[in-house]
């Protein structure tokens, strides 16, 4: 198995659940965003997936069956000021990946979509025939290699799984592997920062049509992402059915709940202002994941908010300074 981003936050919990059901994994990584140390389950070749010689080599070499593609960037405010940025790596990055793969016969494919590909919900829970007009370039470069699918799976026989996660939170239950993202951006670490005094905490908007006017998340464990990237694979070789799953618990809380579980489960307050909304922020925002339930026999088992929070906090109370490379 190659998995390109595997030195990353969720590439690397991928990595774990592969190596614990008997693949051998290789993960591709530039370390752009990723961490050596996080690359801990097969060995790491340092390469970017724009270039087409180093990924063929890279599945020639260690005689790869499937890829599963996690290397991207996902920052949307940034994705909003420098598109070019996204469409350079997320959507030609991975149409030379998929080049390669095609070169090399290499015809699975697992890749790492998004809920930023439907846009401002026009119904919830989003399942997966919800329309997908994204608001973003980050959610449109991902749709885009989406949209390219297809087109590979008839030219070249790839069968492919487009994974559409929503919020990715959570570590490692072990306490092997964590998220450990700079600067960060996601709302649990940025509020278990801003508990152990590291930084502050904004909450953008409290006056959303919701119980508590903060927005309304579905926060998904990243080791039940990992476990779902398994299934997804497994399926496809199996049945050589390619679609796209939402991986969401399918429960949404709000940026209040999270705090107050984050308050609760460190024990320490969490400080926070209140800033104006951000725009292109919808107010709710959760997945509909029956199809992945039904067609992987996918069932979160750590789909608890506090179960999560409690992972995380145990990694940053382990690793305060993340992987510490820097
Ligand atoms: N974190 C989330 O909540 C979330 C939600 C939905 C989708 N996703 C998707 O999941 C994937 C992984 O997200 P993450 O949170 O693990 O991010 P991450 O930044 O922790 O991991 C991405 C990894 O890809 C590597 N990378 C980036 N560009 C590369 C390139 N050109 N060549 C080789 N390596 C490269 C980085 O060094 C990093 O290790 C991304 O594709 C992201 O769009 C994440």
């Amino acid at each position: 198995m190659l998995v390109t981003g595997g030195a990353g936050y969720i590439g690397s919990h991928a990595a774990k659940a592969l190596a614990a059901a008997g693949y051998t994994v290789v993960a591709f990584d530039s370390l752009v965003a990723g961490h050596r140390a996080a690359a801990k389950f097969g060995p790491l070749v340092e390469g970017d997936i724009a270039d087409l010689q180093a990924v063929r080599a890279a599945l020639k070499a260690h005689d790869i069956f499937a890829v599963m593609h996690f290397a991207a960037f996902l920052d949307v405010g940034e994705s909003v000021r420098e598109p070019s940025k996204y469409y350079r790596n997320n959507v030609a990055g991975a149409v030379t990946l998929l080049e390669a793969m095609a070169a090399e016969s290499v015809r699975h494919f697992v890749f790492s979509s998004t809920c930023a590909t439907y846009g401002e919900p026009i119904e919830t829970p989003i399942a997966e025939t919800h329309p997908q007009n994204p608001i973003n370039s980050y959610g449109e470069s991902k749709l885009a290699v989406e949209r390219a699918l297809p087109h590979f799976e008839r030219a070249h026989g790839m069968h492919w799984a487009a994974l559409r996660y929503f919020n990715a939170a959570g570590a490692d239950p072990d306490g092997e592997i964590g998220e450990d993202h700079s600067p960060e951006i996601h709302l649990i670490p940025r509020a278990i920062e801003a508990a152990t005094g590291a930084c502050g905490l904004q909450v953008f908007g409290d006056d959303y049509p919701t119980p508590d006017g903060t927005c309304l998340r579905d926060y998904i464990h990243v080791t039940d992402l990992a476990d779902a990237h398994v299934r997804a694979l497994e399926a496809i070789v199996e049945t050589g059915k390619s679609g796209a799953y939402n991986l969401g618990t399918g429960h949404p809380h709000s940026v209040r709940e999270v705090i107050d579980t984050v308050q609760r489960v460190s024990g320490r307050a969490v400080p926070w202002t209140l800033g104006p909304r951000r725009p292109g922020d919808p107010a709710v925002l959760y997945a509909a994941p029956k199809k992945a339930r039904a067609e992987l026999h996918w069932t979160p088992r750590y789909a608890d908010l506090e179960a999560i929070v409690r992972t995380a906090w145990n990694w940053h109370q382990a690793h305060p300074h993340g992987y510490g490379e820097e």
